[in-house]
């Protein structure tokens, strides 16, 4: 199997209500459930996707034109300077 680079430029998690979500509010009225709120990963280094596990803390610091990677253990190296979208 091959592998892949994805660029992630978020350095903080989604947050979602479950009551904003598309058909929700149709399957209970229970307004703790509705408020309750859960954390999408959006860095990409989360060891718990789709959830956030904090390991985007990692990610601060990196300049916006650079790229980096990520090893299992989290430890930034610079790949690129000059990105550009
Ligand atoms: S946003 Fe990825 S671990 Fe928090």
């Amino acid at each position: 199997m091959g592998k892949r680079i994805i660029v992630h430029e978020r350095d903080h998690p989604y947050a979602v209500k479950l009551g904003d979500l598309a058909g929700f509010k149709n399957l209970t009225t229970d307004e703790k459930l509705l408020k309750y709120e859960v954390h999408i990963c959006a860095c990409g280094l989360s060891k718990n996707k789709p959830f956030c596990d904090g390991s985007h803390a990692k990610t601060h610091g990196e300049e916006s034109d650079h790229v980096y990677t990520y090893d299992k253990e989290h430890s930034r190296s610079e790949v690129y300077e000059g990105y550009k979208e």
